[in-house]
């Protein structure tokens, strides 16, 4: 199953900035008919609507809000394409003996884990009007494996793929290409303390949509991400190690 751009209706969650603004953009430049670009603040994204015309449009949502979830969904009854970019890493840094971080990792559940399933069983039938369509989550390579510095977004992000796993699985019949990008280090806000090198949200934005068009249901959209991929199917546990190792082991 693949998907092509051009032509396309597409939906971008968190499409005001990083990887989502650079979404938006290239779905345009890729010929897709329309893109909702939705935000939790709809203004951030008015300078698209400026720049595209109708072919961007603004749409209010919060994804840990069950209303916005149904509104969106009633109203933009054309998606055939719906990309679940939105995410928080809210622990970063954080000790693993830190009390804050059960909270923090709620939080981030219900963005990272919660927002794309709401989503999906939300525009799940309007995908099935659409001939089927494709279901996109963002995810991460730490989804694969865990990252301590970042334990708990690492876990928010791992229940995502498992998400994306079942979507797949539950919307075969209706026709859905469903995918998962595990994206590696990207230069955004949420990438600007990860002492990695990091790709250019348009380049990784760029990947995605060659990954979707290919119809590949696993994206690894930069060379660290491939890079992890690679060494993950090759040998999980020694990965893992090595992800898990003190600085001064892993520089060994
Ligand atoms: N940057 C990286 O290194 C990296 C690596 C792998 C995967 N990812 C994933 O890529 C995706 C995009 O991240 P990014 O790097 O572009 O981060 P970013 O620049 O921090 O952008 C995050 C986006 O998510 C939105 N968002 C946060 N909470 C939301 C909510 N409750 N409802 C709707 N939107 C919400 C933000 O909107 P506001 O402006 O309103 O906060 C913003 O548009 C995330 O899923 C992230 O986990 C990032």
């Amino acid at each position: 199953m693949a998907l092509r751009i051009d032509g396309t209706v597409a939906l971008v969650t968190g499409a005001n900035r990083g990887i989502g603004r650079a979404l938006t953009e290239a779905l345009i430049a890729g010929g897709a008919k329309k893109v909702y670009a939705a935000a939790r603040d709809p203004k951030a994204v008015s300078d698209l609507v400026k720049k595209h015309g109708t072919r961007v449009v603004a749409m209010q949502l919060d994804v840990t809000k069950p209303a916005e979830i149904a509104n969106a969904a009633a109203r933009a009854t054309d998606v055939a394409l719906l990309i679940n970019n939105a995410g928080i890493a809210t622990n970063f840094g954080s000790a693993f003996t830190d009390a804050s971080l059960v909270e923090g990792f709620r939080q981030e559940i219900e963005v990272n884990a919660f927002g794309p399933l709401a989503l999906t069983q939300a525009f799940a039938p309007v995908l099935a009007k659409n001939g089927g369509g494709g279901v996109v989550n963002v995810l991460s390579v730490v989804s694969l494996v865990s990252f301590p510095s970042i334990v708990t977004y690492s876990a928010s992000k791992a229940a995502a793929h498992s998400i994306t796993q079942a979507t797949r699985s539950h919307l075969r019949a209706q026709g859905t290409y469903v995918a998962g990008v595990f994206a590696g280090p990207v230069d955004t806000d949420m990438g600007k303390n990860v002492p990695m090198e990091k790709a250019s949200p348009q380049s990784v934005a760029q990947a995605i949509l060659t990954g979707i068009e290919a119809g590949e249901e696993d994206i690894f959209p930069d060379v660290v991400s491939r890079e992890m991929g690679k060494a993950f199917f090759a040998d999980p546990k020694a990965l893992e190690r090595q992800v898990g190792a003190p600085p001064e082991e892993a520089a060994a």
